[in-house]
């Protein structure tokens, strides 16, 4: 008897595989960070060899750890950092170049000429639900066959393939050269600014305006069936592939955000927040994206509303690795903790841009409000207080789009355990705050994913049934208090525009 179901989540700093019992509980898991590698300010690249590797010595290693084999396992499902985009030669299955990272701006002249063929930043959000800008993969694509020798020519042969890091993940598992298979789901395909939200399928004029050959874009298919086996011989070898989620989808199908109207915010690398809007489509006129937020097999998909914040948690690690103020991520909790509030500290990680609801590439970040009364204590207070501020903007965004407010926030991902910001976050947003017993949500989502296509759960009643509040934070904060800062916050956020020309 098969009683598990293996995730494969591929994400900005680390590649994990979890292993899920059918209740839903983690039976096990491995992790292996991979290097961020800033050939210059602004660009961000991985190396997805690196990554493929990552990859297998995780999948052995959780099955590894609960003393499992390939045949306890019912199915596994694939998550994955988003809009990372990787050109690959399809007969030697090597990467042409890095990996382009969702954070990455260097197309941001390519997004600026796109734009000035007439319709500006808005040119293909009626088609794809989102905003021109340097975020999403199709422009990173097209740096890439401009950019790499030789590459345009091999890509109009049909010898190049292009794919997030699902993709790249799935080809090799189910073979590489040896006939891997060429596929990604309409949750990653949104996030390419290539496809039609309304057909999921490939957008050919999109594609001509942006010098992409369709030729090299995998297959759109489900985000719950079964796309092949695992063919390589490796710990999973022999078990069907049988889901796929952009991570952010995943965390919000784990989190059994499975009506409209129900949302979660993810705390990783950046902040994503996701309202499920159901099969309907909701056009955003205050900076959100509209993407999907899965696809059931042969169901209609199921759209969803995501405010996207690039720089939380990366905040954090900034904090540790670029300026030596923390050794470890918990401690800015504890320096925070030393005083009562922010000293007048506001510090806008525009580090990338900024994304939703602005999304200005010319923005940079900074730290407004100094005076000689702040010290460490005050400026990790302003780090953690700024993914909230963040989050407060798309969840003002998220309430106009939709005409309904939002009445409770179902919250995951690793900058949940931190009390203080989770305490603010309520406080800053003035509704509940609540986290569910398990909190690897993405990894569960895809599990969740590949084991309803292969039988191992029944319906999305098991997803229901299965969801446990931990905790919950109530605001504390009086009106007027939250108002100040927010304001505060707002007028530190326009400090940051008109930086790059
Ligand atoms: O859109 C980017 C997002 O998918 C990255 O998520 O959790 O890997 O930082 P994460």
């Amino acid at each position: 008897m098969t009683q598990y179901v293996a995730a494969i989540d591929q994400g900005t700093t680390s590649t994990r595989c979890m292993i899920f019992d059918h209740s839903g509980r983690v039976v096990s898991v491995d992790q292996k960070e991979h290097r961020q590698i800033f050939p210059r300010a602004g660009w961000v690249e991985h190396d997805a060899d690196e990554i493929w590797a990552n990859t297998r010595q995780v999948a052995a290693g959780a099955l590894a750890k609960a003393d499992l084999s390939a045949g306890d396992v019912a199915a596994v499902g694939i998550t994955n950092q988003r809009e990372t985009a990787l050109v690959w030669d399809r007969t030697t299955g090597r990467p042409v170049y890095n990996a382009i990272v969702w954070q990455d701006t260097r197309t941001d002249r390519i997004c600026q000429e796109l734009g000035d063929l007439g319709g500006g930043q808005e040119r293909y959000r009626a088609k794809t639900g989102l905003p021109l800008a340097t975020y999403f993969s199709g422009p990173k694509v097209r740096w890439i066959l401009d950019n790499v020798e030789g590459a345009r020519e091999k890509a109009e042969a049909g010898d190049l393939l292009f794919g997030n890091m699902d993709t790249w993940v799935l080809w090799n598992m189910t073979g590489g050269v040896n006939g891997g298979v060429h596929v990604t789901d309409p949750t990653n395909a949104s996030r390419t600014l290539l496809m039609d939200l309304d057909a999921l399928s490939w957008d050919e004029g999109i594609a001509a305006d942006m010098g992409i050959p369709v030729s090299m874009l995998p297959e759109i298919r489900s985000s719950s069936e079964e796309y092949g086996k695992v063919r390589e011989r490796g710990a999973l070898a022999g078990v069907p592939i049988a889901g796929i989620l952009g991570d952010q989808q995943a965390a919000t199908f784990g989190q059994a955000c499975l009506s409209p109207g129900e949302a979660k915010n993810t705390y990783g690398t950046g902040n994503f927040v996701l309202l499920n809007t159901g099969t309907e489509k909701v056009m955003s006129e205050n900076g959100l994206l509209t993407t999907v937020c899965y696809k059931i097999g042969s169901r209609e998909p199921v759209y969803a509303l995501e405010g996207s914040i690039a720089v939380t948690g990366s905040l954090v690690q900034w904090l540790r690795d670029n300026l030596g103020m923390i050794t470890d991520a918990a401690e800015v909790e504890q320096h925070a903790r030393t005083v009562e509030d922010n000293g007048g500290a506001y510090f806008v990680p525009a580090f990338s841009g900024l994304f939703a609801p602005y999304w200005r590439s010319d923005a940079r970040g900074a730290i407004v409000g100094l005076t000689r009364f702040v010290n460490r204590g005050h400026l990790a207070r302003a780090v953690l207080e700024a993914t909230a501020f963040q989050t407060r903007e798309v969840i003002d965004a998220m309430n106009a789009d939709s005409g309904v407010a939002l009445t409770s926030l179902k919250v995951d991902g690793g900058m949940v355990v931190n009390e203080l910001l989770m305490q603010f976050q309520a406080d800053i947003l003035g509704v509940p705050v609540i986290r569910p017993v398990v909190n690897e949500t993405t990894a569960l989502g895809a599990a969740y994913a590949a084991g309803l296509a292969v039988g191992f759960w029944a319906s999305e009643d098991d997803i229901r049934q299965n969801w446990a509040q931990d905790k919950q934070w109530d605001p504390a904060m009086d009106d007027e208090t939250r108002e100040r800062q927010y304001q505060l916050w707002k007028k530190a956020v326009t400090r940051t525009f008109d930086w790059v020309e």
